[in-house]
């Protein structure tokens, strides 16, 4: 455990960092007033919302609700942000200085010190510059999951696999938490003064980034076509076995009209996922044919939640086969190399460094992932001659075993579940549940 005062693991933030010896005493100051800082906001409890309150404060926005929004995002990060540095601070040493965790820890004082310093908001142009600052924030973190993932899985013999998964899980549910609330506030402002977004489409109603009327075969038909489209991100080869190259239909099926109000993002990020796996194993156990089965996606509207289920007859996994240790479904998502031996495999290792060491490595929202096919650089086998992944044998698509793990976490942040059920030899059911308006974490 790390005392608030340990100048040994905050002397290596770069913004606390001595420069010589003779400023040590000026140093040591600047640490006691930084953990100071960092104790009172870690005492205030985060202010939760529901879905239903930011929607229902969105609709109709005014100047004064515009600022209203903005200091409450400017003081509400810092909270956040001050209690995943006191996790960070209660893990042992040796993991907090790894590779990774360690870049997350100094990207999360200087947003906190940032965010603390950050001066109220009174107008509309003090907005504009507000969300300048957002937006660059949003981008400096794009590489915290990858950093994270890293640094964790080389930490894994040093925590047991309970206290790494709910620390993961802690950090990753607050990351969402903070982003959406960002994100949400972005979007909120970017309509009031009439600016064209290019994330979010305005073919279903939305306020800010909740769709209130979001259509889930829609969202399930544009992930299926853009995972037809890109065959080569479901794979070219799994393990040396080559895939075949027909890919599987998605046929949908079920309350088909169902429309519910909920993130679009957090909804498609799962569902691109989920077929993903699906297309990837349907390829692979049916590589020798010139037809293979479709992916059945059902739509359930329940009286408080909205089901999708997402079969395949990939041939499902048989658990004692792929690893010894992963004995249930539900130990695939997790981050521990007890329960998942492949978190400390060499060549996912090397994935992730070479995706951590780029902010654009890791996307984490459909349209992110859209953006990033459309990049140059993006050829069909990874980055340049250059890339770090590619000298360690690591095309830029390779596997990087967070889509089902980050997926169990947007189905779960809101209050929902995902359920996976292998049949051996024949085939997977995953089940997702998402609860219509909740709350926030
Ligand atoms: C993150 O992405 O990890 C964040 O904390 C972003 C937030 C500071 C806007």
């Amino acid at each position: 455990m790390i005392s608030q005062s340990s100048s040994s693991r905050v002397s290596r933030c770069r913004i606390c960092r001595p420069r010589s010896f003779t400023v040590r005493h000026e140093s040591t100051a600047l640490h006691f007033y930084q953990n100071k800082q960092l104790d009172l906001y870690a005492s205030r409890e985060a202010k939760r919302l529901t879905l239903r309150q930011l929607v229902f404060f969105g609709r109709s926005m005014t100047e004064e609700r515009l600022i209203q929004s903005a200091n409450y995002v400017r003081t509400e990060l810092p909270v956040r942000i001050a209690h995943r540095l006191r996790d960070l601070q209660a893990l042992p040493y040796v993991v907090v200085t790894q590779e990774g965790v360690a870049k997350v820890y100094e990207l999360y004082w200087s947003a906190f010190e940032q965010f603390r310093r950050y001066p109220p908001i009174t107008n509309i142009k003090e907005n504009e510059a507000f969300c300048e600052f957002l937006r660059r924030i949003l981008d400096e973190h794009g590489s915290v999951i990858p950093n994270l993932s890293l640094g964790l899985s080389i930490s894994s013999p040093y925590l047991t696999p309970d206290a790494l998964d709910s620390f993961m899980r802690r950090m990753l549910v607050s990351r969402i938490s903070r982003r959406v609330l960002t994100q949400h506030h972005l979007a909120l402002s970017d309509t009031f003064v009439g600016k064209k977004s290019t994330r979010y489409t305005d073919s279903e109603p939305r306020v800010g980034i909740i769709y209130t009327g979001l259509d889930v075969r829609r969202s399930i038909e544009k992930c299926a076509k853009l995972l037809k489209q890109r065959p080569s991100d479901v794979g070219s080869d799994y393990e040396g076995v080559e895939m075949g190259a027909v890919s599987p239909e998605v046929v949908i099926e079920g309350n088909l009209e169902t429309k519910f109000s909920y993130i679009r993002e957090h909804l498609e990020y799962i569902v691109f996922e989920l077929l993903k796996n699906s297309m990837r194993a349907t390829r692979l156990k049916h590589r020798q044919s010139s037809s293979v089965p479709p992916i059945v996606a059902t739509i359930a509207l329940g009286a408080n939640d909205i089901g999708i289920r997402i079969s395949d007859q990939g041939g499902g996994f048989n658990f004692n086969a792929h690893s010894p240790q992963v004995k249930t479904p539900s130990d695939l998502c997790s981050f521990s190399h007890v329960r998942n031996p492949q978190r400390m495999e060499d060549s996912r290792l090397g994935t992730l460094r070479s995706v951590s060491s780029r902010r654009e490595g890791v996307w984490a929202t459909v349209h992110e992932q859209v953006e990033s096919w459309q990049k140059p650089q993006d050829s069909e086998n990874g980055g340049g001659n250059d890339d770090p992944g590619k000298k360690a044998g690591v095309g830029r698509h390779s596997r990087l075993g967070i889509g089902l793990p980050m997926s169990n976490i947007f189905a779960t942040y809101l209050g929902g579940s995902l359920d996976i059920v292998s049949l051996d030899g024949w085939g997977t059911d995953v089940y997702v549940r998402l609860p219509k308006l909740v709350s926030l974490r």
